[in-house]
């Protein structure tokens, strides 16, 4: 299966691994919000660099809203499916 995280860690010798997207207790602390600003600025010190300019604001908006639905977590999905039905059925 493709793993995003071992892609990106590709020619990159910095130390630091780069982070999981699909490790669901990682994604659950990071916004979209917080995706967006680390793609922008980078991460001082390790292989992740800001692609603040080689990426338009647009673009690094796109990126975060797709690295946050990597996430592997059918179950957690699932039981919000279920509270979104239920929600609906109340309004
Ligand atoms: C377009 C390509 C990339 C995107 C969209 C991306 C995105 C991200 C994001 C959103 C994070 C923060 C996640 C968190 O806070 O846990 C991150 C972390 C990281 N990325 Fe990337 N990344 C890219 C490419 C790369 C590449 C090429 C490398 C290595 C050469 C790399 C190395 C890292 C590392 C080491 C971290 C963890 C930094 C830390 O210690 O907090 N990334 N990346």
């Amino acid at each position: 299966m493709e793993q995003p995280g071992r892609e990106m860690a590709n020619g990159c010798h910095l130390g630091a691994s780069p982070t999981n997207f699909r490790d669901a207790n990682r994604m659950d602390q990071l916004s979209i919000f917080a995706l967006y600003n680390t793609v922008t600025l980078g991460v001082e010190g390790t292989g992740m660099v800001s692609y603040a300019k080689t990426l338009t604001d647009a673009e690094r908006w796109n990126l975060a809203f797709y690295i946050s639905t990597l996430v592997d977590s059918p179950k957690q999905v699932n039981a919000g499916k279920m509270v979104w039905n239920r929600v609906k059925q109340i309004f």
